[in-house]
């Protein structure tokens, strides 16, 4: 999709579709009035008429309204004015990009980021307004002979003023390379399992960021992990044909007196469980066992287009978790990069112990704070459900922050407990730690787990396996949580870079 704003007055828009809002009780939007106004009372009519009431999330479209130069105008109810919150602004917005997808119209322009919504600027809404209506239109068709299509494909931002345009532009700017990523992590994430292997995730690196302005990708392979002494990461991808990578993405933004960003994504590219199997339901969904690499590419790639100002490392640990003749079994113990021996108790707790070595890897690059994200744990999902992402630190201000970025991205993390009680549910009486402890917590214990491989370091840890992906009739990648951490990383750059841009 094609995105623009413009400053002209809804009657004088030569376009396929106006979109406008409508609230309750027959309360019509500013611009909705305006066209009411031209139209000799033609909205407010149909209104009266009782067909359309401004429920939240309604649609009714109206043909050649008169004395308008677009072909249809959507009027999108919007429900009480005075409760029109995110949450509701994000329905409705939802709701017209639906309706927008089924309509002949190739261009649109729409008035809802002048709706007013209690304590959000206009950079925030168009912002959302992009995001949702990139995420409506997208479709997964690469393997599909007839692609479902749709018109539309210029859509256009009315603006209330022209002083408005050059912040409205700006947050197009940034909501487009936010959008982009997205999209780039939600392709690679759906891609099937016998496509997206480990060496296409090193292949997706290389091919978006091998060449590009002050990036330099690095695939550390097998032979070299072996001489890091990455037992763990090892053991995990020993029962498959496929040898593992470690990707590693460099962005310099800034030059090396500023310490990094280092993300970390679970690369998982199938996780069967290896020898303690999971069962066949669903068992297809562990394809989207690489959903936190994915996010990592997303990052780096909305960091590479905004040319940010930071330094930024993505690392990704790539492997598939398989049974067979050479795969790693329960009661093998296993010697991590750090030195740290593991008893492996379930060979489905494979993230941890990938992990576990890119973390110890990502020393190196002395990081300024250090963010894994991972679809890790099953009981993620119970506690948080699909809403929020875990979020797991002892590091109060990175809580804050990320609680912060997730909240204003409309992608939210929410904190568990890390606490030092629950370490002792992964002792292991052979071995420096399990890979397991009981079924109680079990997000939290995997996060104990990797606050071992991460002493002295600023670090966070989100779980994002109820997140990262819907499974059922919406099955599909999110592309969560980029938009939160593009949030995050944009929060950080210098206020003094930011007025030089
Ligand atoms: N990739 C899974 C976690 C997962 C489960 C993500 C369901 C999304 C949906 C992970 O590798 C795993 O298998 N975890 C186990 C851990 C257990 C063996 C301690 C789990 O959650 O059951
Ligand atoms: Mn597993
Ligand atoms: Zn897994």
């Amino acid at each position: 999709m094609e995105y623009t704003v413009n400053s002209g007055v809804p009657a004088k828009q030569r376009v396929g579709c106006l979109v406008v809002g409508a609230f309750e009780h027959r309360r019509l939007s500013e611009q909705a009035q305006q066209l009411d106004h031209v139209s000799g009372g033609y909205l407010s009519g149909i209104c009266r008429r009782g067909d359309m009431d401004g429920k939240l999330g309604q649609i009714m479209l109206l043909h050649s309204v008169p004395n308008t130069l677009c072909e249809r105008v959507m009027l999108v109810g919007c429900g009480k004015e005075r409760e029109l919150d995110e949450r509701h602004y994000r329905r409705i917005l939802r709701a017209a990009a639906d309706a927008l997808g089924t309509l002949g119209a190739t261009d649109a322009v729409s008035y809802l980021p002048d709706l007013h919504v209690k304590g959000r600027a206009l950079a925030w809404k168009v912002q959302q307004a992009v995001l949702i209506t990139d995420a409506a239109f997208y479709r997964f068709s690469t393997y599909k002979k007839e692609p479902e299509k749709c018109a539309l494909r210029r859509m256009s931002f009315g603006l209330e003023n022209r002083r408005e345009l050059r912040d409205g532009e700006h947050a197009l700017e940034v909501a487009q390379a936010i959008a982009r990523g997205i999209e780039r992590t939600k392709n690679v994430a759906n891609e099937p399992p016998n496509v997206c292997t480990p060496a296409f995730l090193a292949e997706k690196a290389r091919e978006w960021f091998a060449d590009q302005e002050r990036c330099k990708v690095h695939v550390v392979e097998r032979e070299e992990m072996a001489e890091l002494g990455m037992g763990a990461f090892l053991a995990v991808a020993k029962g498959s044909r496929l040898p593992p990578k470690l990707i590693a993405i460099e962005y310099q933004g800034a030059d090396e007196q500023h310490k990094p960003y280092v993300f970390v994504g679970k690369g998982l590219t199938f996780d069967s469980g290896g020898i303690s199997i999971k069962p066949a339901e669903r068992m297809d969904e562990m394809k989207y066992d690489m959903c936190g690499a994915a996010a990592v590419l997303g990052i780096l790639s909305v960091v590479q287009s905004l040319g940010l100002p930071l330094r930024v490392v993505g690392l990704i640990g790539a492997a598939e978790n398989m049974p067979g003749g050479e795969a790693y079994k329960p009661g093998d113990i296993v010697r991590s990069m750090s030195g740290q021996t593991i008893e492996v108790l379930n060979t489905d707790a494979e993230g941890r112990l990938v992990l576990a070595d890119c973390l110890t890897y990502a020393e190196r690059y002395q990081p300024q704070t250090l963010i894994d994200m991972a679809t890790l744990t099953g009981a993620c999902v119970v506690a948080l459900g699909r809403y929020a992402s875990g979020l797991l630190t002892k590091d109060e201000t990175l809580s804050r922050e990320l609680v912060d970025a997730g909240q204003n991205a409309a992608d939210p993390f929410w904190p568990l407990p890390l606490w030092d009680d629950y370490q002792e549910a992964i002792n292991s009486p052979f071995a420096d730690m399990a890979n397991v402890g009981n079924r109680e917590g079990g997000t939290i214990t995997a996060a104990c787990f990797l606050s071992r491989y991460t002493k002295g370091q600023r670090w966070a840890h989100l779980d994002i396996a109820g997140t990262a992906y819907l499974s059922g009739k919406e099955k599909g990648a999110t592309g969560r949580p980029v938009a939160a951490i593009a949030q995050y990383l944009l929060g950080r750059v210098p206020d003094a870079a930011k007025a030089a841009k």
